[in-house]
């Protein structure tokens, strides 16, 4: 097949690298020049696990980037629309890049004779596809969707860190198409997978997508209000949740209480279906405790600090893990950017560390001191916070350098055994 991908973010260059590892000719389009000459010359405008391998591999040959719109659409038959689609200020989503693609595709579908099929792979709300993206392409080509060319939604499940990994083994693939062509087309894109895939109109599959993300934000959020109570009860919340975890109804992952959530995607699209869920006159009060819940996580951890040092004015306050998750430099809704705030509110001298989110962060607080090491980070501090799980975290034994040895822990990655600190975790 002949694929061109709208928009080289993370999820349209994974997917375009994914499509031509799989054989297919693929022309990748973006507004930013600079991200065009990226992929032409083989390297990753992002850092992803193994992406670097495909675009050596496939630029060049089978997979190329442009600037140029008539170009990718006349010389394709599906066009993905890979572009991100921000909230607003209210938490509505802003669907202002998903338009501008849509019309831009459209006016190319106007002098172009062969079927053609647009799917939508931005996470879109319901409805969205169909109202928002199916009248534009009509109005632009003056063509008729399900006749001349064809729509589909298929979201994109992919971890941020693992998304080459998600794209090749998937549990499942989502189709949503209105029109029976279309949906054959896009199923054909996938014809080598062995998961099960889920053929169904395109607002069930914009749907699909939010829920899945909303009912993951909601085990975080659940497991932290069961942490938060266990705390208090001194119940080992993983035992409890490892319990729990096995029952195969619930299954053991995102189970692990903490600092709660962050990232592009849970915080956004918690918020964005909040959002269409308002518009249609029904007020989701699970999902918005969902994010009181994960908003309030970060308070509680200031306030374990507070117990063991009261006045945090011109104390030396080491936080360990800037990134929303670890192996990711992305500090998008993490967790830290709040914890330093509240520290900095409170006149703390903040000294940071991350293996790999450290230049991101200068970006968002500049005056703060940052460490080339956790070692470093320790040295001479009253508290340290962890924030994020880096594995490396799991290995710290320099607590001794600290001028007050006192732990709180936002991610369980401390054993506290026979290290001689005061320690603290977030819900255990
Ligand atoms: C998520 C979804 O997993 C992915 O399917 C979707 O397409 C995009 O959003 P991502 O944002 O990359 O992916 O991060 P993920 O690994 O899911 O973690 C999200 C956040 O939840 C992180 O801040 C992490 O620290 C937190 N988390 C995760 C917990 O607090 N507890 C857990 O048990 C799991």
């Amino acid at each position: 097949m002949r694929i061109s991908i709208i928009g080289t973010g993370y999820v349209g260059t994974v997917t375009g690298a994914c499509f031509a590892h799989l054989g297919n000719e693929v022309i990748c389009v973006d507004v930013d020049p600079k991200r065009v000459e990226s992929i032409n010359r083989g390297v990753p405008p992002i850092y992803e696990e193994g992406l670097d391998e495909l675009l050596k591999a496939h630029a060049g040959k089978n997979l190329s980037a442009t600037l140029d719109y008539d170009y990718a659409v006349s010389n394709s038959d599906v066009s993905f629309i890979c572009v991100p689609t921000p909230t607003d200020e209210s938490g509505k989503i802003d669907l202002r890049f998903v338009r501008e693609a849509s019309r831009s595709i459209g006016e190319r579908l106007k002098a172009k004779d062969s079927y053609h099929v647009v799917v939508v792979k931005s996470t879109v709300v319901p409805q969205t596809t169909q109202e928002v993206v199916t009248p534009i392409l009509e109005e632009t080509s003056g063509k008729k969707a399900g006749l001349d060319f064809g729509v589909g939604m298929n979201p994109e499940f992919l971890r941020e860190g693992k998304a080459v990994h998600d794209f090749m083994h998937p549990d499942r693939i989502v189709i949503g198409g209105d029109d029976p062509k279309a949906l054959g087309i896009i199923k054909g894109l996938y014809a080598g997978y062995t998961c099960p895939i889920l053929e169904v109109d395109t607002k069930t599959a914009e749907m699909i997508k939010y829920v899945s993300n909303a009912f993951l934000a909601t085990k975080i959020s659940f497991s932290n209000e069961v942490g938060n109570i266990c705390k208090r009860l001194g119940i080992d919340t993983y035992k409890v949740m490892e319990g729990v975890g096995l029952d195969a109804r619930i299954s053991p992952y995102f189970l692990n209480s903490g600092l709660g959530f962050g990232g592009s995607c849970f915080p956004k699209d918690v918020k964005a279906l909040i959002g269409k869920a308002s518009e249609i006159d029904y007020e989701p009060i699970l999902l918005k405790t969902v994010l009181k819940v994960n908003d309030n996580q970060p308070h509680m951890l200031m306030s374990l600090l507070k117990k063991h040092v009261p006045d945090l004015k011109d104390k030396r306050i080491a936080v360990l893990g800037l990134a929303f998750k670890n192996d990711t430099d992305d500090i998008r809704e993490s967790r830290a950017i709040h914890v330093i705030g509240s520290l900095l509110a409170e006149g703390a001298s903040v000294v940071a560390y991350d293996p790999m989110a450290t230049e991101r962060m200068k970006r968002v607080y500049p005056n703060i001191e940052y460490a080339k090491s956790a070692d470093e980070a320790l040295e001479g501090a009253d508290a340290c916070v962890i924030a994020t799980e880096w594995a490396e975290f799991k290995k710290l034994d320099s607590f001794k350098s600290m001028r007050k040895p006192v732990v709180i822990d936002g991610r369980r990655m401390v054993d506290p055994r026979g290290k001689g600190i005061i320690y603290e975790g977030l819900c255990w």
